[in-house]
C-alpha cells in the first residue's frame, strides 16, 4: 500500500517534469544599468564592457560574459530562484530566439541612466527608452511565435526587474565638477526631476503590459570602493554628497511607486530597499563573512577604487570575503546576499511585500 502510494507520487512527479516543458515558467525580464546586464553591451560599440577576464573568474564556464561581477549578479539569482535555467539571456544575443524566448529577456546596459544624457561617455548604449522598443519588439516576435493573446498573457505574467538611477549621479551630476546638470540643478530640485522622469518610464512599462515590477532604489552610492578613493579624505568615509544622493532619491522612488500602484489599482510596483540591503554588508562586512567592503578585490590605487578591473588589475585570491567585486559593483556572493533579503526582506527592504510573498500570492491566480 505504502508502496503503491510512493509509486503514484513518483508517477506523478516524473509526468509533472514532462509535462513542465510545455508549461512556460513565468517569464522574467530585466531593465536597466551595469548591475543587471548579463551581456548587451558585448554587442555593442562602447567602452562600459565587462567582456575580458578577469571578470567572469568564478562564473560556471569561468570566462567573462558581460556581467559585472566574478560570477552571477542579481538576475541569475532571481532566475534561479524562479526556477529558469538561471537569468534570461540578452536581448542582443543572437541565441536568443524559438522557445528561448518565452523565458524572458533582459534588456539591461551598462553605464545608462534613467535621463538620456546619462553616460554620454559611452556613447552607444542601450538607454531606456531603446530598452522599452526593444521591449515592444520582442513581443512582437513572441506573438509570432504563440500567438498575440498568450503573448500578452505572457508578459502580463512575469516578473519584472529594474534597476536604474546610479548612473544618473556617478556618471552624470557628480561624473565631473561643475557638470552641465549641476549647474542647472542644486541637488534636491535634480531628484525631483530625475524621479519625475522615472516615473514616466514606469508608466511606459505598465503600458508595455509589465504588471508585477521590482524597482530597485539606488546602493549607498557614496560607499563604493570608487568613491571612498576619489572623494573621500580618508579612503574610509562615505562621500557625503553621493549618500545624500541616495538618501534624497530612494524615499522619493517610494512614495511614485505607492502613487502609482493606488493609480492603478494593484501593488504592480514593488520598492526593493538595496540600499538599506547593501548598507548591512557595507557597513558590517564581518557579519556577512566579508573581511571588507571598503575595498575592491580588482582594481588599483587606493581601495583598488581607481579605473576599471583588467588583467593588468590587483586581484584577491578569495572574492567570496570582498563586498566589492570591483570599484563600483558587488561580488557574486554580495549579489546572493541582495537577493536573499528580496525574496525575505521584511517592509523595510521590501515595499509593500518581499518576493516569496509575492509568487505565493501570483501563483494562486
Ligand atoms: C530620450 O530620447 C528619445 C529618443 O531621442 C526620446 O524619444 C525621449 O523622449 C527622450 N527622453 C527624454 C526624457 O528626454
Ligand atoms: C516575507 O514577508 C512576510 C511579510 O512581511 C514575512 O512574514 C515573511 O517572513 C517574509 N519571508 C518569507 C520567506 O516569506
Amino acid at each position: 500500500m505504502a508502496n503503491s502510494k510512493r509509486f503514484v507520487v513518483l508517477a506523478l512527479i516524473l509526468m509533472m517534469a514532462t509535462i513542465m516543458p510545455l508549461i512556460e515558467a513565468r517569464a522574467f525580464f530585466v531593465f536597466g544599468d551595469s548591475l543587471v546586464d548579463v551581456g548587451n553591451n558585448n554587442y555593442l560599440i562602447t567602452t562600459a564592457r565587462a567582456d575580458s577576464p578577469p571578470y567572469g573568474i568564478d562564473y560556471p564556464t569561468r570566462r567573462p560574459t558581460g556581467r559585472f561581477s566574478n560570477g552571477y549578479n542579481i538576475p541569475d539569482f532571481i532566475g534561479q530562484r524562479l526556477g529558469l535555467s538561471g537569468s534570461p539571456l540578452p536581448y542582443l544575443s543572437p541565441e536568443l530566439t524559438g522557445q528561448r524566448l518565452l523565458t524572458g529577456a533582459n534588456f539591461a546596459s551598462a553605464g545608462i541612466g534613467i535621463l538620456n544624457d546619462t553616460g554620454v561617455q559611452f556613447v552607444n548604449i542601450l538607454r531606456m527608452f531603446q530598452q522599452f522598443s526593444y521591449f515592444e519588439q520582442y513581443q512582437t516576435r513572441v506573438a509570432a511565435l504563440i500567438g498575440p493573446d498568450r503573448a500578452l498573457e505572457l508578459v502580463n505574467g512575469a516578473l519584472v526587474l529594474i534597476t536604474v538611477g546610479g548612473n544618473d549621479f556617478v556618471n552624470n551630476y557628480y561624473l565631473v565638477p561643475g557638470s552641465l546638470r549641476s549647474r542647472q540643478y542644486a541637488l534636491p530640485d535634480y531628484v525631483v526631476f530625475v524621479i519625475s522622469e522615472y516615473k514616466k518610464l514606469l508608466m511606459r512599462l505598465y503600458d508595455l503590459g509589465a504588471r508585477r515590477v521590482l524597482v530597485t532604489g539606488t546602493g549607498p552610492l557614496g560607499c563604493v570602493p570608487a568613491e571612498l578613493a576619489l572623494r573621500s579624505v580618508d579612503g574610509q568615509q562615505c562621500s557625503p554628497e553621493l549618500q545624500r544622493a541616495a538618501a534624497l532619491f530612494n524615499p522619493q522612488l517610494v512614495q511614485i511607486l505607492s502613487e502609482l500602484n493606488s493609480e492603478y489599482g494593484a501593488d504592480v510596483f514593488v520598492g526593493v530597499n538595496t540600499q538599506l540591503m547593501a548598507n548591512d554588508f557595507v557597513t558590517n562586512p564581518q557579519a556577512y563573512g566579508f573581511i571588507t567592503s571598503k575595498v575592491a578585490c580588482c582594481g588599483q590605487g587606493p581601495n583598488n577604487g581607481i579605473g576599471l578591473c583588467t588583467v593588468a588589475s590587483n586581484l584577491c585570491p578569495n572574492r567570496d570575503v570582498y563586498a566589492f567585486w570591483d570599484p563600483f559593483h558587488p561580488s557574486e556572493r554580495a549579489n546572493g546576499i541582495i537577493v536573499d533579503k528580496i525574496f525575505t526582506g521584511s517592509v523595510e527592504y521590501m515595499n509593500p511585500m518581499n518576493l516569496s510573498t509575492i509568487m505565493a500570492l501570483d501563483s494562486r491566480v
